[in-house]
């Protein structure tokens, strides 16, 4: 038998014994690094117009889409199990080619918003500023055709649209705007048309480095944006590529970002980790609906334990450098720290 501390003596091999500090949960909960808190969290909610709707998406067991009834007294909730921040999806009733309800101060999100605050004022409220729930076509922006079945996306027409979507979700109530849409500029432009409209203390979480994922599959499904054509490879971020996510975020930060965002989580941990240690800046990540279908998927068949994997892979973003998590699993693992 190998008595490990005669080894060292006789080899001077280095025998360190690292387990003692993993003997107990005690000694394991003084040393731990990383640790998660329901403040962490911001949970994602598609809203819907109606009333009493409370649709469970396919793809995404335990997710809905909610008519602002419904949505409102979900949130309550949500707070109650210690989520401080939700983050706002719409469906609008009618799509047309310029995503008119996205910028209309009576859309569903801007709705949505003046009832929570009525009912719910602590609640910390995100929105989601892009187009593509909005439109008839499902790009992110104003197309034009540039060949038969074939268009493009127009950057600087689009601007403008983000910035009235921005201003219309501010002045509903909203305490935040999360521009998504990828387009060059937009943090520019709805900084200045906030300012411009004496929302200069309203912050900007910008997703900077949002990659062209294969992982977006299910909440396209829960917010009805899938393109009708072609994919979003023109203004979403290839995959392959890091140092392009480090000159995206620089770029955000320059135009007024406060907060920067990475997304998808769990197969950009690289690209987390780079842009904390980079910028130092506030950093969010989003894990997204494929990354939360693909556990739920697992756990049904019985390959994996659920609540583990949860807070593994919560764990694991916010050991890569994030502060924030946009994540499906907001309630749960909130509900699961307070044990
Ligand atoms: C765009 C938007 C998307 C997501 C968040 N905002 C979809 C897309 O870019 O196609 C994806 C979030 C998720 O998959 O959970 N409005």
């Amino acid at each position: 038998m190998i008595n490990l501390t005669e080894f060292k003596k006789t080899t001077g091999f280095p025998t360190v014994r690292m387990r003692r500090l993993r003997m107990t949960e005690t000694i394991r909960e003084m040393v731990r690094e990383t640790t998660l808190q329901p403040s962490d969290f911001i949970y994602p909610m598609f809203v819907v117009p109606g009333g009493k709707v409370r649709h469970e998406i396919s793809s995404m067991p335990n997710v809905y889409q909610l008519s602002v009834d419904e949505l409102v007294r979900e949130c309550g909730k949500v707070y109650a199990a210690g989520v401080k921040s939700v983050i706002l999806f719409g469906i609008p009733s009618h799509k047309d080619e310029y995503g008119s309800e996205a910028y209309d101060e009576n859309g569903v999100v801007q709705q949505a918003i003046r009832e929570l605050k009525k009912e719910l004022p602590d609640l910390f409220i995100i929105t989601d500023v892009c187009l593509c729930e909005y439109t008839s076509h499902g790009h992110c922006g104003v197309l034009r055709e540039t060949a038969p079945g074939k268009a493009e996306i127009l950057n600087d027409e689009t601007l403008e649209l983000l910035a009235k979507e921005s201003l219309t979700h501010v002045q509903a109530g909203a305490d935040m705007v999360a521009p998504s849409d990828m387009m060059d500029g937009r943090v520019a432009v709805i900084r200045s048309l906030l300012d411009e409209n004496g929302f200069t203390s309203t912050p900007i979480m910008s997703y900077a480095a949002k990659y062209a994922s294969g992982f977006y599959g299910p909440f396209r499904e829960a917010a009805e944006s899938t393109p009708k054509f072609g994919d979003r490879k023109s203004h979403q971020m290839d995959p392959a590529n890091v140092n392009e996510a480090v000159r995206e975020v620089a770029l955000d930060i320059d135009e007024g970002a406060d907060i920067v965002m990475v997304k998808p989580a769990l197969a950009y941990l690289d690209v987390i980790y780079r842009v904390k240690t980079e910028f130092k800046m506030p950093t969010a990540a989003y894990q997204v609906s494929g990354e939360y279908a693909m556990i739920k998927a697992a756990a049904r068949n019985g390959w994996l334990d659920e609540p583990r994997i949860m807070m593994e892979t919560l764990t694991a973003i916010k050991r890569a450098g994030a502060d924030l998590i946009l994540t499906y699993y907001a309630v749960d693992a909130a509900k699961a720290l307070k044990g």
